[in-house]
Formats: C-alpha cells, structure tokens, sequence
C-alpha cells in the first residue's frame, strides 16, 4: 500500500510531522510512504493557471495520482485548515483528471490546545467532498495536549496515542482495500 502523506505544517519542529513520524514507525513495512510538498507552489492566481499549470503543482498531482491513499496529518489555523494546505489543495481541484477524485483519505490532527483540530477537521472533509476524496469516517484521530505526549526529542512516546494510530492504520489498510 502506497501511502501519500501532506502535512499541513511547514515547520521543521511541527507537532504534526513527529505524529506523522510516529504513525510510520508503527505501521513498519506493512506501508510505504511519500511525502507529497506544497511549499514551493505559487499562490493560487487564474492568471498564473492562464499560462500554464506550475511545475510543483503538476508534481503534486502526479504524486498523489500514483498513491493508493492519501493522509494529511496537519494543524489547525484559526479553526480551520492551514492556509499553505488549502493553497495546495487550491491548486490541485484545478487538474483535470482530479487526482483525488476516488482515493481514500484520512486526517490525523493535532494541537497543543484541548479540541485536537476538531474544527479544521470538518473543513477538511467539506474539501474533500468537492475533490471527490473518500475519506474514512471513524475512527477519528484527534490528538490533543500533543506537546506533552513528546519527549524532550520531539518523539511522541505516549503509549496510549501510538496504540490508537496503530488502530487507526488497520481500519485504514481495509477501507483503502475496499475502495480498491
Ligand atoms: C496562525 C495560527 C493559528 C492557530 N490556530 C489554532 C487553532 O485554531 N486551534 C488550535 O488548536 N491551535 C491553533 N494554533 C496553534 C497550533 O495548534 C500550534 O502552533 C501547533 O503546534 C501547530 O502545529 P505544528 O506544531 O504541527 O506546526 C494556531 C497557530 C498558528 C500559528
């Protein structure tokens, strides 16, 4: 199974980049995974698409076209998904055939506060509805108070949250099958 991972955060110490770290060292070999990057694209103008689709973009595109599933393991910025993300997924409901279009999908979020990116979560399946991204309902992955379920290296350490993404990736692995 092969996995494309966007992260919404663009920071190098990002809380949601050591989940993601944590989520691929407890899924092992039963996954690979791809980091899809949207930093280097352009904000989104019809004018720059007027002249032609950049070359990131198509990137991106492509990368997600050759994925079994995609899982965005992202932040919330005022209650809502990050702006570079949304930029991103700007530019991708722009290709045509839609990349997205039928993939399975799943959101990971996490935050230092206590709603665990709750909000910017149903935006992000609200998004999905348009792309025609499938994404798996339950179980959720919420994570709140993230800061302190990592150690002084940034890992995340904290058992009960490392055995709920093992969970997690199990009910992904048999959604992303049944939509194959
Ligand atoms: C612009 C901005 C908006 C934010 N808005 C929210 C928010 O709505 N809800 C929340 O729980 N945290 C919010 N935060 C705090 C982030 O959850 C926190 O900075 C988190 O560490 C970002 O994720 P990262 O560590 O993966 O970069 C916001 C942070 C920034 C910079």
């Amino acid at each position: 199974m092969k996995i494309l991972v966007l992260i919404g955060s663009l920071s190098k110490t990002s809380i949601n980049r050591s989940v993601y770290e944590a989520y691929r060292k407890v899924v092992g070999d039963q996954a690979s995974f791809e980091e899809g990057r949207f930093d280097d694209f352009p904000l989104y103008n019809d004018d720059i698409l007027e002249v032609g689709t950049p070359v990131p973009v198509e990137r991106l595109g492509r990368q997600i076209g050759q994925a079994d599933a995609v899982i965005f393991f992202t932040p919330e910025y005022n209650y809502s998904v990050p702006g570079g993300l949304k930029n991103a997924l700007d530019w991708i409901s722009r290709l045509k055939p839609q990349p997205f279009a039928g993939k399975p999908g799943a959101i990971i979020g996490s935050s230092p506060g206590k709603v665990g990116t709750a909000r910017m979560q149903y935006h992000l399946r609200q998004i999905g509805v348009f792309l025609d991204l499938y994404f798996m309902n339950k179980p959720e992955v919420m994570i709140s108070g993230a800061k302190s379920l990592l150690d002084e290296k940034g890992e995340l350490v904290d058992e009960a949250t490392l055995e709920h993404l093992k969970k997690h990736f199990a009910k992904f692995a048999e959604f992303t099958a049944k939509l194959a």
